[in-house]
C-alpha cells in the first residue's frame, strides 16, 4: 500500500469514527440512483463472538455474527497466523459455515471478529482452483489495475460487512495468490476475472480495508452517507447469517 492510499484510508476511518449514527434511516435507494440497498438493515450488538463460543466449550462448527462497518477489527491490520493447530482449523470450519449461511463468495477472519490473516472463499472458477478453500497468511501479486472509471454495471462489488449495498470498483484482472492451507501446506495459484476480484477483496480485509475504502470519490461519498443513514460506523454492530434477512437477497 502506498502512502497516498494509507492517507486516504486514515481519512476514511477517521470520518467513520466521527460520524453521527442515525438510529432508523428512512431513505435508501430513492435519492442515490445507484443504491439497491435496503432501508434500516437490522443490526445486532456484538454480544456473541468467537472467544465467548470457545469459553463455553463449543467446538462444533458454528455460524458466527458478521461484523459491520465501524467495528474496529475490520479497520485495522490483522496479524499473521503463527500456529497451525486445532483452534485454527475450528476457526476455518466456522468461517466456511458462516460464509455458507451468508451465501457469501468469501469471508475474511476480521468479518467474524478475529484479527488474523486468513480468508475462505467459495466460487466455481475457470482457473482450475478448488471451488472452495482457505488461504492463511496470503500474499497477492496483481496485474495493473485499470485507471478508467469503473462501470456501474460490470464492476459492481458488495461486502457482507457493508450489507445490502453495492458500488462499482476497478480491480486487477489477474492475481497470483501464495499462502498456506489450514494445515500449513504452501498454496500457490493464479486467478482471473471475478475470482481474482474476490481474492483481492478478501485480502484487503486483512489489511483493515473494505472495498468501500477504495471507491472513487463519487461512490465513496455515497457509500459513507449510506453508512451513516444505516447507523453504521460505530463499534459493536453485527448481523446474523441465517437469522437476519439475506442482505443481498439470495
Ligand atoms: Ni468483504
Amino acid at each position: 500500500m502506498g502512502l497516498a492510499q494509507l492517507a486516504e484510508r486514515l481519512v476514511v476511518v477517521q470520518e467513520v469514527a466521527g460520524s453521527t449514527p442515525v438510529a432508523h434511516p428512512t431513505e435508501i435507494g430513492s435519492r442515490a440512483g445507484f443504491h439497491k440497498g435496503r432501508t434500516g438493515y437490522p443490526v445486532r450488538p456484538f454480544v456473541f463472538n468467537r472467544a465467548t463460543a470457545l469459553d463455553e466449550g463449543n467446538t462444533e462448527m458454528t455460524v458466527l455474527p458478521v461484523t459491520i462497518w465501524g467495528e474496529p477489527v475490520l479497520h485495522r491490520r490483522a496479524s499473521e497466523v503463527e500456529v497451525f493447530d486445532d483452534e485454527l482449523r475450528t476457526l476455518i470450519a466456522d468461517m466456511f459455515e458462516t460464509n455458507d449461511a451468508a451465501n457469501g463468495v468469501g469471508l475474511a477472519a476480521p468479518q467474524i471478529g478475529v484479527g488474523k490473516r486468513l480468508f475462505v472463499y467459495k466460487y466455481a472458477n475457470d482457473d482450475d482452483v478448488p471451488e472452495q478453500g482457505v488461504v492463511v497468511n496470503p500474499v497477492l501479486t496483481l496485474s495493473k489495475v485499470s485507471g478508467a472509471l469503473p462501470d456501474p454495471d460490470e464492476h459492481v462489488e458488495g461486502c457482507l460487512s457493508f450489507p445490502g449495498e453495492y458500488y462499482p470498483l476497478q480491480r486487477a484482472e489477474w492475481t497470483r495468490v501464495q499462502g498456506f492451507d489450514g494445515d500449513g501446506n504452501p498454496l500457490d495459484f493464479e486467478a482471473t476475472g471475478w475470482f481474482a476480484r474476490i481474492l483481492q477483496h478478501e485480502f484487503d480485509h486483512l489489511d483493515g480495508k473494505l472495498y468501500v475504502n477504495r471507491l472513487v470519490d463519487r461512490y465513496s461519498k455515497k457509500a459513507l452517507k449510506q453508512a451513516k443513514r444505516n447507523g453504521w460506523g460505530v463499534p459493536g454492530l453485527t448481523w446474523m447469517p441465517g437469522v437476519d434477512p439475506d442482505p443481498f437477497g439470495h
